[in-house]
Parts: structure tokens; C-alpha cells; sequence
């Protein structure tokens, strides 16, 4: 298609002419803003699927060849050279760091490792089955409380301190992530060191024990911080539209990424990855290589889970990326024997080269392998989609900024299709109990 100024919509015989954005990849969207007032009519789009809902510059994904670039870096090229760090820097701030620039903010958040000592006492309120993504959700709400003055929901005084902000939540969702799992398996809490990445500090704060200090393979290291930077952003998902949305209301960066951390939770969304590990063992244990499970999933009695994607219809790029870097961890592991990387291949082949999963463009998604890595870690399953979580953390915090700093961002607020009951009277409790005696037991205050 030529890149058309306008559009137009007929509507009962008269024209309706509406102009068109263009992206700086030749995406075209049509601006109906102006539709209701001039129409009466809104757009329907069930599930937001042909739906702009902003403009970005934060990432590109083209869904049809499978690319995803952040800040127009192609995520190879970042999965082969940078870090989880320097990338969020990279997402956030929408250049590569300097390396004095690196050095800065990679200081800020080390320094910003701990939590609260108070904090700890929040986690005694849970109990011990909690999973960890409620425990996560709540805290990250909760910094707002011993930040207050990063949290006044004034968007002018926010941005002030954000970028205090931004590595403090970088930092310390790291943390609260180690220390939920601690928690939930009855072990101290161990406190980040000075010395450590990123992401080798996460995993001291894991599996630390006191007198036994965990030292991780580079190779594990790596894995864990590539799987972060993997997940680091992927424009309009459900998190981050949520992120969005809470943030399009002016509520400060704490409560908007808590409320991303909820929409993740889902088995549709972040949710998957631990899917995906009770597929690969049900497959394992029934013994068939996964064909009952497709034909399962072709009947539409389930889904095959980390497969399928509302944008790509393509391999997922990331889970190329990933299948890549299980082979080699495993192997520096001695795992590389895994049943389930075994299942997960043979379930791959099966599914890619069936009709069903062909037409309907269905590959394997960023989820399919990041478990298979995280198992052979150590990471337990109910943490899987936590550190996804981390991994978004810089997406979600370079989100709410685009929301923030943009002094046209409005209130994001669809509107609907009303079907429900048309004007109707209230009616009386005797009138709707055909005028049987009150039950005062039911009713206390009738
Ligand atoms: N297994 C079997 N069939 C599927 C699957 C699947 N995983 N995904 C989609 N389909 C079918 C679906 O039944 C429908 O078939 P039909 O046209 O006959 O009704 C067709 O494909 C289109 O599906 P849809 O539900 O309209 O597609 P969507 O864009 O709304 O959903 C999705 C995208 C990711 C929710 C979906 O593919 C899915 O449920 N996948 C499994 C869960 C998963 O792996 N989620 C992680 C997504 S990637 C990481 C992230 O962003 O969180």
C-alpha cells in the first residue's frame, strides 16, 4: 500500500474523510479521533487488535518477519553484545550509555540494592504459600509508601525524581523477587553484595545460604541476564498497556508498574512460561511425544502453551535467540540430557510442520524455552514468571516516562457497546419476591 494521507469512512451514504499517522517504519494508522463527534459511531476491535492505542518510540516488532529492535537496536545484536543494564539504560533513556554514563547508572543501582529494613516485616504478613508475583506486586505498590516523595502522583514533581526512580525499581524488584522465594521456602534473607552484576547478584540473593556463598557458572550468569534483557520490552502487550493506562490517570511509577506485574500474572501473558513446564511434564509423563496434547490443542479443548502470538506470525525472535542459549547452558550444566528439552523439541517439530499451527501462523513464542533454561538453573517454577517480571521492569519504566513527559497524554478511557437492559423502574423487595414476608436474616437492614 502507497502511504495515504486520508482515509474515509461512508457511513448512511455520506463520507467521512479522517487523516493517517505514519510510524517511522511505514506502520499507518488511521485517526478517528474525531469519529464519534462527527458520526455518533465508535470503532469495535475486540481484544485491541487493530488497535494503536499511542504512538512509541521505544520498540519496533514486525510480526510478518519476525524482527524486534529496541531504540532500533535488533535484538540479536543486542542478545550478542550488551547486558540486561545496559540495555534497560538503552530502553529508558532511548540512547546506549556512555561509558560514564554506564558507570553512573550502574552505580545508582547498586546502591539502591537494598530494601527498606521495615520492609522485611511486610513479608511476615504473608503467608508462606503466597505466590510470589501477589508478594512482588504488592511491595513494588508498597515503595511508593517509603518514597513518598517519588510517589505524589503530580507528574511534574514524579518526573523530578525519576531517574532515582527508575533505578530504585530496577534494583529493588530484584531483590523482593529473591526474597519472596526466600521466604516462601523458609530461609533468611540475603542481602545483595557490593561486588556482583546484576544479575549474579540476583542470583547470590537466591541461593546464597549463610556460610555457603553461591558462586554461578558464567555461562549461568549469562543465561539469566540474557533471558532478562530478552524480555526487557515488546511495546503494546498487556502489562505495559496496563502500565499505560494507570499511568494515563497521572498515578505515580510504583503504582503503574504494580499494576503491569498483575496483568503479567496471567497464563496468557507472562503467566505461560510456567504453563509451559506443566505441558512439557504431562507430556513426559503420558509418554506419546506430545501428539495427544496437539490433537488437544486442535480440537480447541487447550492450548499449546508457549506457542502463538497476537503480533508475530513468524518464529518469535526471541525464542529463537532462546532455544540457542538452552542448548548451551544445559550443556555446561550436564543437563543437556533434560527429557523435557528432548519433549520440547520434538513438540516444536510436530507442531511446526502441522497444517493447524501453519495456517494459523503458530510458532514458538519467548515463553516455550526461557522455563527449560531457569529449571536447569535452579530457579523454582512459581518464580518464572517473577523473573520475567524483572525482565520487563525497564519496558514498564520506559512506558510510563513516554506517558509522563508527553504534556498532550490523555486519560486513556475506551468506551463500549452498551448491551445490557434497556431503562427499566426500580422495584420494591416485595415486588421482586412476589410479595412474600422480608427475610430479616437475609436482609439485616431492610
Ligand atoms: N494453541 C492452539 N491454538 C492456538 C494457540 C495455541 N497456543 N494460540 C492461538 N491458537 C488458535 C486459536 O484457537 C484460534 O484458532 P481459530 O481461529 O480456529 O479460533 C487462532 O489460533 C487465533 O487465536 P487467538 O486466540 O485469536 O489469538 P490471539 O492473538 O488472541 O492470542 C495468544 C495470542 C498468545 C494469547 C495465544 O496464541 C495463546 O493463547 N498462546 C498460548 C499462551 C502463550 O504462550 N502466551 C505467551 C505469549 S508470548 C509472551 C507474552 O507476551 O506474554
Amino acid at each position: 500500500m502507497s502511504n495515504p494521507e486520508s482515509a474515509v469512512i461512508r457511513i448512511d451514504n455520506e463520507n467521512h474523510v479522517f487523516p493517517v499517522r505514519v510510524g517511522t517504519q511505514g506502520d499507518l494508522g488511521i485517526d478517528i479521533g474525531s469519529l464519534r463527534a462527527s458520526t455518533k459511531c465508535v470503532t469495535y476491535d475486540d481484544g485491541l487488535a487493530n488497535t494503536a492505542a499511542c504512538e512509541s518510540a521505544v520498540t519496533f516488532i514486525d510480526g510478518e518477519k519476525g524482527i524486534l529492535r529496541y531504540r532500533g537496536y535488533p535484538i540479536d545484536q543486542l542478545a550478542e553484545s550488551s547486558t540486561f543494564i545496559e540495555t534497560a539504560y538503552l530502553i529508558i533513556y532511548g540512547e546506549l550509555p556512555t561509558r560514564q554514563q554506564m558507570s553512573a547508572f550502574s552505580q545508582k543501582v547498586l546502591r539502591n540494592a537494598n530494601v527498606h529494613e521495615s520492609m522485611r516485616h511486610l513479608f511476615e504478613g504473608f503467608p508462606n504459600s503466597s505466590p510470589p508475583m501477589a508478594i512482588l506486586s504488592a511491595l513494588l505498590n508498597s515503595l511508593g509508601c517509603y518514597y513518598p516523595e517519588m510517589a505524589s502522583n503530580n507528574r511534574e514533581r514524579d518526573l523530578q525524581t525519576f531517574d532515582e526512580a527508575a533505578a530504585l525499581l530496577l534494583s529493588k524488584v530484584r531483590t523482593i523477587a529473591a526474597m519472596s522465594y526466600r521466604m516462601k521456602h523458609g530461609r533468611p534473607f540475603i542481602y545483595p553484595r557490593r561486588d556482583l552484576g546484576y544479575s549474579q547478584n540476583f542470583l547470590h540473593m537466591m541461593f546464597t545460604e549463610p556460610y555457603h556463598e553461591y558462586y554461578p557458572h558464567d555461562d549461568v550468569t549469562k543465561a539469566l541476564d540474557l533471558i532478562f534483557l530478552l524480555h526487557a520490552d515488546h511495546e503494546q502487550n498487556c502489562s505495559t498497556s496496563t502500565v499505560r493506562m494507570v499511568a494515563s490517570g497521572g498515578a505515580n511509577l510504583f503504582a503503574s508498574v504494580s499494576a503491569g506485574v498483575s496483568a503479567l500474572w496471567g497464563p496468557l501473558h507472562g503467566g505461560a512460561n510456567m504453563q509451559v513446564m506443566d505441558m512439557l511434564e504431562e507430556i513426559r509423563h503420558d509418554g506419546d511425544n506430545g501428539s495427544r496434547f496437539i490433537e488437544q490443542a486442535k480440537d480447541g479443548k487447550r492450548r499449546l502453551m508457549g506457542f502463538g502470538h497476537r503480533v508475530y506470525k513468524n518464529y518469535d525472535p526471541r525464542a529463537k535467540i532462546l532455544k540457542e542459549a538452552c542448548t548451551r547452558v544445559l550443556k555446561t550444566l550436564g543437563a543437556e540430557d533434560d527429557p523435557l528439552l528432548e519433549i520440547a523439541h520434538v513438540l516444536e517439530e510436530k507442531a511446526i510442520h502441522d497444517p493447524y499451527f501453519i495456517e494459523r501462523k503458530l510458532y514458538p513464542n519467548v515463553d516455550f524455552y526461557s522455563g527449560i533454561i531457569l529449571r536447569a538453573i535452579g530457579i523454582p517454577q512459581d518464580m518464572y514468571t517473577v523473573i520475567f517480571a524483572i525482565g520487563r521492569m525497564p519496558g514498564w519504566i520506559a512506558h510510563w516516562k513516554e506517558v509522563a513527559e508527553n504534556p498532550k497524554s490523555k486519560i486513556q478511557r475506551p468506551r463500549q457497546i452498551y448491551t445490557g437492559h434497556t431503562e427499566r423502574n426500580y422495584q420494591t423487595m416485595r415486588e421482586r419476591s412476589n410479595g412474600a414476608a422480608p427475610d430479616h436474616t437475609l436482609e439485616p437492614h431492610a
